[in-house]
């Protein structure tokens, strides 16, 4: 099969079925991607990229469109594909945020590839867990976490979970969750009610939010206030009432 056919097999698969108006936010979607793939920050974040995967022999570069991967078109819809965290924002946020990371469970709510779980790991977080929905993107996520352990790059494994982050139950105890701009406002208020409900059994919960795309979903209905806010990045805490 030639390459025009591949391209126009690749592209039939993906608008099969869909109504016009989900094929132009695909469109749109798949427009800004590529336009972003092109601007000095993703130079940078390419960089990123090869220097942490030099580093520990693990993949996890680049970036993947949802409509290329195996998950369910509705909330494909609601989410954005893969790009990595370099884990600068997490690095700033740790000392704003003055926690012992040994007493949290980090959680990253769209975890791609894994390399923030495993940042994360390297921190010194008593957990690290990743929550990502494509197969294709776990699966790479599982063997970077075993090559990252047999590099030494953490004391315990990363913990990497295949589901969506919408229906995802955090374990007991203090959370720290992490999400990098990696869905929409209907599935991030998702995934901040079931850490409200934590908050209001008792438990500690903090969320950074990098790329803070969705804000509202945060801040609307006073249920979270705000404890640092930079250009790229946002450090929230329950508010007391959400306690
Ligand atoms: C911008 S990437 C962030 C990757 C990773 N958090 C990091 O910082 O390196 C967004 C990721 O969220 C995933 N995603 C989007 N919607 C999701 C959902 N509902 N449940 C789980 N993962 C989701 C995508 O597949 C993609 O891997």
């Amino acid at each position: 099969m030639g390459k025009l056919s591949t391209w126009r097999n690749g592209v039939m698969r993906r608008v099969e079925g869909r109504s016009a108006r989900e094929i132009a936010t695909l469109t749109l979607k798949t427009l800004r991607h590529t336009a972003r793939s092109f601007s000095p920050a993703a130079a940078r974040a390419r960089r990123a990229d090869q220097a942490f995967d030099r580093r520990w022999g693990t993949d996890t570069g680049g970036t993947m469109n949802l409509s290329a991967l195996n998950v369910a078109r509705e909330r494909a819809l609601l989410g954005f594909g893969y790009q990595a965290s370099n884990g600068v924002a997490l690095k700033d946020a740790m000392k704003i945020a003055a926690i012992d990371p040994a007493r949290f469970t980090f959680i990253d709510y769209g975890s791609g590839k894994g390399r923030v779980v495993m940042i994360a790991a390297a921190t010194g977080f008593g957990r690290a867990i990743g929550v990502e929905f494509a197969p294709e993107l776990h699966e790479v996520a599982l063997t970077n976490a075993d090559r990252f352990a047999a590099a030494g790059g953490a004391a315990r494994r990363c913990e990497m979970v295949l589901g969506d982050a919408g229906s995802y139950a955090p374990p007991r105890g203090p959370v720290f969750a992490y999400i990098y701009n990696s869905f929409g406002p209907v599935i991030l208020r998702e995934v901040l009610e079931r850490l409200e409900q934590r908050a209001a059994a008792g438990e500690e919960i903090i969320a950074l939010y990098v790329n803070p795309r969705h804000r509202n979903a945060f801040e609307d209905e006073d249920r979270w206030h705000v404890v640092a806010d930079r250009e790229d990045w946002v450090l929230y805490r329950p508010a007391p009432a959400a306690r």
